[in-house]
């Protein structure tokens, strides 16, 4: 699995720590930015980040900025993203089992390392149930 990863200045470090702990399972990251803790504007990243998965150039996707919420705005502008904010690991859980997330958003001011590192896990852990579910995913899609 390729992951996308992206951030502003806010999210930096929370990126850095989530890049490493994926990196160790063998999973790829393409890191899009930013690399610094120097400030720039999320909604660049954040559609960089959706461009990358909707294209296919990675599966999925995890941004990062102050409090997610910036980051995961722009990256649902993108048609084809499914960009949800979580801050526990059922909303991480619910979020695939249900919306089919293709990108996660955490936020670097708001969540702690150690839990970011399980709601990431969560989130790659679980499938997405389809059935009923699939009907609302493409509604969304549609939109
Ligand atoms: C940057 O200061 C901050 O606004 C940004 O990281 C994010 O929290 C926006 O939603």
């Amino acid at each position: 699995m390729k992951i996308a990863m992206a951030c502003d200045h806010g999210g930096f470090e929370l990126k850095e720590e989530i890049k490493t702990y994926l990196e160790k399972q063998g999973i790829q990251i393409l890191d899009l930015g930013t690399h610094t803790t120097d400030s720039v504007d999320y909604p660049e990243y954040g559609e960089a980040c959706g461009e990358a998965v909707v294209s296919g150039r990675a599966d999925r996707g995890i941004v990062c900025c102050g409090t997610g919420i910036g980051i995961s705005i722009a990256a649902n502008k993108v048609k084809g993203v499914r960009c949800a904010l979580c801050t526990s690991v059922q909303m991480a859980e619910m979020t695939r089992k249900h919306n089919d997330a293709n990108i996660l958003a955490m936020g670097g001011r708001i969540t702690d390392t150690e839990a970011a590192k399980n709601i990431t896990q969560a989130w790659l852990d679980t499938e997405f149930e389809g059935g009923r579910h699939q009907r609302r995913v493409d509604m969304l899609n549609n939109m």
